[in-house]
Formats: C-alpha cells, structure tokens, sequence
C-alpha cells in the first residue's frame, strides 16, 4: 500500500519557517506513524532565493518567488503563512483560501487585525485556518481553550504570552544588566519579532490577548482598544523594590468578564504588573510563556513553555498541519477548525474603571510635610495606603528621594487623578512611576 501524502507550501523561510522543515525532517517517521501519512513540502515561497546564511539548508529548486503559482499547485493541500506582517500575508493567505487550501499560520497581528475577514473567507471557501502558534508559540493553549475548556465558562486569564518582554525583565532581575545588551541577547537568540518595539511596547501582547480573548469570551476586541504599555516604564530601582515586597515584575495580559451573562462587560489590558512571587506565574522566567486560567468548574489552571524559538513554535505549527490532514481524512473538513466563536457584542470596560492595586514611586525632595501631602491627595481621591516606604534621606543636592506606595484596591481613574494633582507639587522632583500589582 502506498503511503498516502499532504502537500505543504511554505510560505517564507525564516526562524520558524526553517523549524517547520527541520521538525518535519526529524520526526518524520514519528509523525508518519501518528498520521499514517507523510507531510511533503512541495514548495517554498521566499523574497529571494539566493539569500544565504538560511536556518536550514532546503533544496533550492523548491525555492520560489511566485506565490499564485505556488497557490495553484495541485499537490499542495496546505499552506503555511510564516512572512509575518499584515500586508503580504493577509493577501497571500486570502488568496490561498480563494485556491481551497487549508491554512495554518503563526501569525497574530494578522488575525488580530483581519481575523473576521480571514475566518469569514475560510468559512465560505470550506478550508481550515488554524493558527496554535499564533499565542504563545508551542503552547498549546489555543487546544485548551477551544477544545480541553470548551465545557467551562472562563472567567479571567492572566498570561505572560511575550517571550522576549519576559526574558528581558527576567534577566534584568537576576542580574541588573542593562535593557538594551538583554534585547540584543533576545534578537540573537531568535525570540524578538523583527520590529522588536511589538515586543518591548506590548503590542504583540496585544495581538495574542485579542485572539485570546476571542476564544474565552465569544467576543471580538479591536486590538487597538486594548490598553497597551510596553516593559519600557520598568526601571531596575522598581525591580528592587518589588522583591522588598515579596513581588517580581512580570509582562503580562489579563482579560476578565465582569458578570457570568454571555454579553458582560470585559476587561483587557497588556502593562508589566507586580505579582507575588508565591503565585506559579512568578516562576514562569526567561522567554518561557504561560497562561494562568481561572474558570468556573475548574478552578485554576496554567499552561506553561517555550513561548517563543524556532522548534517550540515550529511544533506547534506542524501539529496544526497534522490536525488538518486528520479532518482531511476524516472529511470534517471546515467543521472541525479552531474557528472563534461567533462573536457576541460585549463592552470592554475603559481603562480608567478598572480596579486594581497600584505600586506607586514618587521621586521628592526630603522635606518635612512631603509624606503627609501625598498620603492626603491619594486619600482625597479615595486611593487607600497599605504599605509605605522612604528610603533614607539623599539631601536636596543628591537627588529625589523615593517615596513607595502600595495601595490597596482602587479605581485606575481615581489614582490618575491623585497622581495629575501631585506631580503639580514644587517637591515633585520627578513624575511618580506607577505599576499595577496583579494577583489571583
Ligand atoms: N516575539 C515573540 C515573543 C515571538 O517574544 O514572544 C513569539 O510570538
């Protein structure tokens, strides 16, 4: 009997494009036997064939530059978007889904951006779109929440889903080395996107928190409306004073419905948080990701690996290839695709409402009356203290000293509004740093 095979196109050939071959050539035979099939890559798509210095070495004649011919081939069932960016990609997969081919992509900003045009179009043509490294990178967190949760009603996640975000302020922590020599570390080490800002900024977070909250919530956000801070407001000092308090810093994501009904408020947000370093997330270092799920009949749960690299993400990639040829043979074909729920409108709930704790660090000149002043405008405003630290008078001439504040529970709008009047203080020697405190 001959083995029976699927045709892939690849679609780009970088980091994770030359995992995808390197995976496929090394457990080949295992991926046979699970399959009872062979996984074939028939072509492969890339700017210039003559580039050197490639992740893997792969026959130059499956090389090519003409995307539509690599599209119509007959013997490609699956295609494999791994370019990144919005631009090309939402074209070439559009147009892989007008040839019916099945899609699998590791692209988040393109779903988050063009997810509902690009579901929409697979739904009409009959074809799969599945996307497991899209989030996380091998963790097969899209698996659990569509398919291991499906019976549960999500109630918050909290998610460190950056890789490089997470190795930095990982390694900043262990060894208060600087920022940008950590970065170039990440870029070197193959976890950075290529405009490594989307990491450092938040905004592929942001990506991977809106397709995430699709599949807990059954809504979908415009990622822009997501409120976004980078780990750029993380300067060592707060990394000191966080462990003081028995916090790390961490990189994360965390959406949350407000009310069990269908079309409930929800919460979004992508900053860096202090956790408390006895809760599991504390331990997730390096560009390890996980996700920290809280639901109804569960309980908690968390999802834990390599959230970024070329094999961690390739794996995922290459399951995804394997689940299609399943439906394919199954012929459960678009049926069976990790579609998002359709989409129920639901509020996302301003920034400024939010409720949280706060880290709070005013740079002020050592003065008497100082502390008392601060402590009365947070008061005013409703802001309640629960811890407070000095470090030792500086003097005038040195610098500000720093005033820390825990807070307990209060409104984001209320906190801005205390810090607006403050930083107007002539003993303001600096705006105060503000980092919210995460927690179960
Ligand atoms: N740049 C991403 C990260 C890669 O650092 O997590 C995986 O999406």
């Amino acid at each position: 009997m001959t083995t029976r095979t699927i045709g892939v196109a690849l679609l780009g050939l970088g980091n994770v494009g030359g995992g995808v071959v390197k995976l496929l050539e090394a457990n080949a035979a295992a991926i046979e036997a699970r399959l009872g099939a062979r996984l074939v890559v028939r072509t492969v798509v890339v700017r210039d064939p003559d580039k050197g210095n490639r992740v893997v070495d792969v026959d130059r004649s499956l090389l090519t530059t003409d995307l539509e011919a690599a599209l119509a081939r007959p013997d490609v069932d699956i295609v494999c978007e791994l370019m990144g960016g919005t631009t090309l990609a939402r074209t070439a997969v559009l147009a892989a889904i007008a040839h019916k081919r099945h899609v699998v992509t590791a692209n988040k900003a393109l779903l988050a951006e063009h997810g509902a045009e690009v579901f929409t179009a697979a739904e009409h043509a009959g074809v799969d779109v599945y996307y497991e490294a899209a989030v996380c990178g091998g963790v097969p967190i899209i698996r659990v929440l569509r398919e291991g949760l499906a019976s549960d009603r999500i109630e918050a996640i909290h998610g460190i889903v950056n890789g490089t975000s997470n190795y930095i302020l990982s390694t900043m922590t262990e060894t208060r080395r600087p920022f940008a020599d950590i970065l170039k570390e990440a870029q070197d080490l193959g976890y950075a996107e290529a405009d490594p800002t989307l990491d450092i900024g938040g905004g592929d977070a942001a990506h991977k928190l809106a397709i995430l909250v699709n599949l807990c919530f059954g809504t979908t956000v415009d990622v822009h409306a997501i409120s976004t801070e980078g780990i750029d407001v993380v300067d060592p000092i707060d990394l000191g004073y966080a462990e003081k308090f028995g916090y790390v810093i961490k990189p994360l994501v965390i959406a949350r419905a407000h009310g069990e009904e269908a079309d409930s408020p929800i919460e979004a947000r992508v900053h860096a948080a202090l956790i408390p370093n006895n809760w599991l997330l504390a331990d997730v270092s390096g560009a390890k990701n996980a996700v920290y799920v809280q639901s109804y009949a569960l309980g908690p749960s968390m999802y834990y690996g390599a959230g970024a690299g070329m094999l961690p993400t390739a794996m995922a990639v290459v399951s995804d290839m394997i689940e299609i040829s399943r439906n394919m043979f199954a012929r459960a074909g678009a049926h069976a695709a990790p579609r998002p729920r359709p989409a129920v409108a639901r509020p996302l709930i301003p920034l400024s409402d939010i409720k949280t704790q706060y880290y709070l660090r005013f740079g002020v000149s050592d003065q008497p009356g100082v502390l008392g002043q601060l402590m009365t405008i947070l008061g005013a405003h409703g802001v309640s203290i629960a811890q407070v630290v000095q470090d030792g008078a500086r003097g005038e001439t040195v610098g500000p000293v720093w005033v820390v504040v825990l807070t307990h529970i209060a409104r984001e709008g209320n906190v801005r509004a205390a810090l607006g009047d403050i930083d107007q203080l002539p003993f303001v020697r600096e705006p105060a740093r503000v980092i919210r405190i995460a927690g179960r």
